[in-house]
C-alpha cells in the first residue's frame, strides 16, 4: 500500500503497473495504477511475469475501487463499512471534527487508504484555522476542532497537513480527479449537487471522472465527457436517512451505497464531547436522521 503524499499524478507513464504487490497478469499490462513509489517495485514484478509466466495467461478481473469521504470521526461508522475485497480504497477528505473519535479515524484512514485527499476540516485542524464552515455549522465546528486538536496526536495533525489537495492518476484507461470540494475551490468551495456551476467546473479539468466530497450528499452526474462522482458522507450523511454513505467503482461501473451502523455507539461518543449540551443535541439529531434539526 502507499499514501501518495504530495506526489502530482498527474504525469502518469503508460507503465504495466499495480500497486497491490501482486503480479501482473498479461491481461492487466496497459492498465492498473501508476504512482512513483512503485515504479521500482513494480518493474521487479514485471520481469518475474515475463520470465516465469510468458505462458500464463489469466483472464482480466474487475478492479474495484471503495470511495468514502467525510468521516468526521465516526469511528462505528467506520469500523462497519461492509467491504473487504477491494482494489482500493480512496477517501476524499474530512477525517475530522464534528465526530468523538479523529484520532482513531485518522489511524484508520492512513493504515487502511492508498490514496487520500485533504479536506477543510482536515485544514483547519492541521493549520489550526478556520474551516469555514455556513452559519448552522460554524459553531458546532468551531467547538468540536478545539477537541479534535487535543485529542490528535502531533503524528496525526501532520499527517492531516500533509495530505495533497488534489490527486490525479489513470487507472484502467481511466483518468481520475479526486478534490474534496470542487477543482476551482479544492478546500472550501460549495457546489450542491444540483448546481449548474458543475458544468463550469468538469469544462475545466482533464479527468475521465471528478471525485468530490464536502456536502455530504450523494450523486452521480454527467457533464459532457466528465462523470462527477460524490460518494456522500460516511460519518455524518445528509441524506435524510440515518445510514452511513461510500461508492464504489468498479471497471466504470458505479454504484452508491447505504448502509446500517451502530448510530447508539457514536451518539455515546458524542455525548461524552467537551461542547453544550445543545450542540450535543444537534450533533445527534444529525446522526438519527441525515437531517439537521437547528435553525
Ligand atoms: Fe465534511
Amino acid at each position: 500500500m502507499y499514501q501518495a503524499k504530495g506526489f502530482a499524478l498527474t504525469a502518469v507513464p503508460s507503465f504495466p503497473i499495480r500497486t497491490d504487490g501482486q503480479m501482473i497478469t498479461p491481461g492487466e499490462l496497459s492498465s492498473g495504477f501508476a504512482c512513483p513509489l512503485d515504479i521500482l517495485r513494480q518493474l521487479n514484478s514485471l520481469f518475474a511475469v515475463l520470465v516465469c509466466h510468458h505462458a500464463h495467461w489469466e483472464p482480466r478481473r474487475p478492479l474495484k475501487i471503495v470511495i468514502i469521504s467525510d468521516i468526521h470521526g465516526n469511528l462505528a461508522a467506520l469500523n462497519a463499512l461492509p467491504e473487504h475485497n477491494f482494489d482500493e480504497l480512496w477517501c476524499i477528505g474530512d477525517l475530522v471534527d464534528y465526530g468523538p473519535n479523529p484520532h482513531e479515524a485518522v489511524e484508520w484512514v492512513r493504515q487502511q487508504t492508498k490514496l487520500t485527499v485533504r479536506g477543510n476540516h482536515d485544514h483547519a485542524a492541521g493549520f489550526s484555522v478556520d474551516p469555514q464552515c455556513s452559519a448552522p455549522f460554524k459553531k458546532l465546528a468551531e467547538d468540536t476542532l478545539r477537541f479534535t486538536r487535543a485529542v490528535c496526536t502531533e503524528e496525526d495533525l501532520d499527517y492531516l497537513r500533509s495530505l495533497p489537495v488534489r490527486q490525479e492518476l489513470i487507472g484502467r484507461s481511466t483518468h481520475f480527479y479526486l478534490v474534496h470540494a470542487m477543482p476551482s475551490d479544492p478546500l472550501f468551495g460549495y457546489c450542491p449537487k444540483e448546481s449548474e456551476r458543475w458544468k463550469q467546473e468538469a469544462a475545466e479539468i482533464h479527468a475521465d471522472v471528478l471525485i468530490v466530497g464536502h456536502s455530504h450528499t450523494p450523486f452521480v452526474r454527467q457533464e459532457g465527457k466528465v462523470t462527477i462522482l460524490n460518494p456522500g458522507s460516511l460519518g455524518q450523511p445528509k441524506t435524510g436517512r440515518p445510514l452511513a454513505c461510500y461508492a464504489v467503482w468498479e471497471d466504470g461501473r458505479i454504484s452508491l451505497k447505504e448502509y446500517e451502523y451502530p448510530v447508539e455507539e457514536a451518539i455515546r461518543g458524542i455525548r461524552r464531547l467537551p461542547i453544550p449540551p445543545n450542540e450535543q443535541d444537534a450533533l445527534i439529531g444529525l446522526l438519527q436522521t441525515g437531517s439537521l434539526p437547528i435553525d
